[in-house]
């Protein structure tokens, strides 16, 4: 039999309340569909830190490092709002992203049809939304150097990020772009802002070359990032694929989120590259919430997100597709029928705590897969 390691990494926060449920469809999926998932666990963010000092302990780096997939809950809270920056619970899924090399993040933005009132947006500028931000992970501000705060010695200090971009991480994550805009509506849109940034203007002509080397049957567009925010808002699905930098990608993902009704419901995906013998590649699958600490232990949290974001693991790191898709569906019928956590509440619908709903989901997902 196959058999798939998962790490669970739920971290802090409402972290380990979503995976909890995640952990229910893993051992149904062992017991009644020869799953082969095998699970272990570790610590991650702030709890990482009570425990070890560090935002992930060196044995819980390698045992990520080996497993086929990681699953992520979320880190952070007040609690660790004044430990040294180093070692604040960030840093571990920081570090996680560079030592795992995960370039790529998919941030698919559906708004599933029950949804479309939910949104902060008029209904129809978000019914049938279906884009995928794709956002670089491991180069950019986030990374370069030099990064700090020096004494001026005046009085004065003067804090400095770096953003860089190498052509090489560009070219790689376009293709990315290209290649997942080829199995949906063959549209790409870059975002960057050349008019400002020596990094966005070889954004720009490295997509702009790699398109033209390998991709030119895929309709690429480029946007300034800035106006990009304005059109996510202002007409949503005309997108199909956005790729872009961490920065940028950090941000307009969340915008598009909301687009979606909630942060709440959106998943994501974190590859690196195919390994040159096997073919597999390095993945992390983590909700784009946060830990939301004010919700945190009410039981109320919304566990779609992370729910989702196993369906892109069955997907992406065991091309287990018809599970997937079968997963995805219960999501949907579930909020079809009016099954709602406080969050995406609407009028008419029944309101449910975060158990109830991974329950529900998991009645569900049964059914279509007997
Ligand atoms: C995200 C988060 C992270 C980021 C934080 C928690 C470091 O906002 O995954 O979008 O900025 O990348
Ligand atoms: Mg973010």
């Amino acid at each position: 039999m196959t058999v798939r390691n998962l790490f669970l990494l739920p971290g802090d926060g409402i972290g380990p309340e979503a995976m909890a449920e995640v952990r229910k469809i893993i051992t149904y999926m062992n017991a009644e569909m020869a799953g082969g998932f095998t699970t272990d666990e570790g610590l991650v963010g702030g709890c990482a830190y009570d425990a070890h000092g560090a935002a992930i302990s060196d044995a819980d780096m390698a045992k990520a490092m080996a497993a086929d997939a990681v699953l992520f809950g979320a880190v952070g809270g007040p609690k660790w709002d004044d430990v040294p920056y180093e070692v604040r619970p960030e840093a571990g899924l920081l570090r996680l992203r560079k030592d795992m090399e995960l370039f790529a993040n998919l941030r698919p933005a559906i708004c599933y049809p029950a949804l479309s009132d939910a949104s902060s947006l008029k209904p129809e500028l978000v019914e049938g939304l279906d884009i995928l931000i794709v956002r670089e992970l491991t180069g950019g501000v986030y990374f370069g150097e030099p990064k700090e705060i020096i004494d001026l010695g005046n009085g004065q200090k003067r804090g400095i990020d770096t953003q860089v971009y190498d052509t090489y991480e560009i070219e790689r994550i376009a293709g990315v772009a290209f290649e997942l805009a080829r199995t949906r509506g063959n549209r790409v849109c870059s975002m960057e802002k050349r008019n400002v940034m020596k990094s966005g203007v070889l954004w720009n002509q490295v997509v702009t070359a790699t398109h033209k080397a390998k991709y030119s049957d895929v309709a690429l567009d480029h946007m300034l990032a800035d106006a990009g925010g304005m059109q996510l808002v202002r007409a949503p699905k005309q997108f199909d694929v956005i790729v872009t930098d961490n920065l940028f990608g950090d941000m307009l993902s969340d915008v598009a989120a909301m687009l979606t009704g909630s942060l709440g419901m959106l998943p994501s995906a974190s590859l690196g590259s195919p390994d040159a013998k096997t073919g597999k590649r390095k993945a992390l699958y983590e909700p784009v919430h946060g830990s939301a600490p004010d919700i945190a232990g009410k039981g109320i949290a919304n566990p779609i997100a992370m729910i989702a974001s196993f369906a892109m693991c069955l997907r992406y790191s065991f091309n287990l597709v018809k599970e997937a898709d079968t997963l995805e569906k219960a999501i949907a019928n579930v909020l079809d029928k009016g099954v709602r956590t406080g969050d995406i509440m609407a009028d008419g619908a029944r309101q449910v705590g975060t158990v109830e709903m991974g329950d529900t989901i998991l009645a569900e997902f049964k059914a279509l897969s007997a």
